[in-house]
């Protein structure tokens, strides 16, 4: 969406809160033994606290009511009263929701207690290349520059990006113009990113596959050679100078 009034400033900041507040206290609420459900339905309690719908169940009927991938997994996990959190995996909440006919929309992977799976330099290196990325974005920069720098940051630091998962525009809808903000340089895409309008921008950087695949559930995006993928995803405004970032409460 692009911001028109005063209100749209208002409800957009509204919903961006609540969900970033949303995604700090799961991960903050995560324990080892948790089922994932019981995770999903904390994160619930509080988007109904705000009086927010789950922007995934809303929009396209998703199983849940915020995504919580493990492991292989990047996006779109289903919480599952079967599918107990484990001390060192790599977990990745997504959170967004509808408030007042707005939408925000974040994410960030961690590791749960003790990193056995030595993944912390892979979440340390996308949360820094999402910081740095959204340091780039101004009015008038290709939507494809932002990709290779991103693309060239993970490379610098020994990873790969995953190409068919990527960023969009949000705010009057969960996903809309500009559809594709890849994490690669996709030289056909000539659009730029616009004043005032609301994008998502989301890393998906991988120890080594650069694709995902959907799994039998309809719902979920996994790695098939065992790669783990982080992911870390802001809310922002795009102006003339720096951005705005409207989910700063999410703490990433
Ligand atoms: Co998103
Ligand atoms: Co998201």
């Amino acid at each position: 969406m692009s911001i028109q009034t005063s209100t749209d400033l208002h409800k957009i900041k509204q919903v961006s809160e609540v969900v970033g507040k949303t995604l700090r206290l799961m991960r903050e609420y995560a324990q080892p033994g948790m089922s994932t459900k019981e995770l999903d339905e904390y994160g619930y309690s509080i988007l109904q606290q705000y009086g927010a719908k789950p922007a995934p169940n809303l929009a396209y009927g998703f199983p849940g009511w915020t995504c919580i991938s493990i492991n292989h997994e990047a996006a779109h996990g289903i919480p599952s009263a079967k599918r107990y959190l484990q001390e060192g995996d790599l977990v990745n909440i997504d959170v967004s929701a509808e408030l007042d006919g707005y939408y925000a929309d974040n994410g960030g992977s961690f590791i749960l207690g003790k990193d056995k799976q030595n993944l912390q330099p892979l979440v340390e290196a996308s949360q820094r290349i999402l910081q740095q990325a959204i340091q780039q974005i101004k009015s008038g920069v290709r939507i494809a520059h932002l990709g290779r720098f991103i693309q060239t940051e993970a490379k610098k630091s020994g990873f790969k990006v995953i190409k068919n998962l990527v960023g969009h525009g949000v705010g009057k809808s969960l996903h809309e113009e500009p559809h594709e903000i890849p994490n690669f340089y996709d030289r056909a895409n000539r659009t730029r990113f616009r004043r005032n309008t609301v994008v998502a921008v989301e890393t998906f950087i991988s120890t080594r596959a650069s694709q995902v695949y959907e799994q039998n559930n309809g719902w979920t995006y996994a790695t098939q050679d065992g790669s783990f993928v982080a992911q870390h995803e802001h809310t922002i405004i795009v102006t003339d100078g720096k951005p705005i970032v409207l989910t700063a409460a999410n703490g990433i």
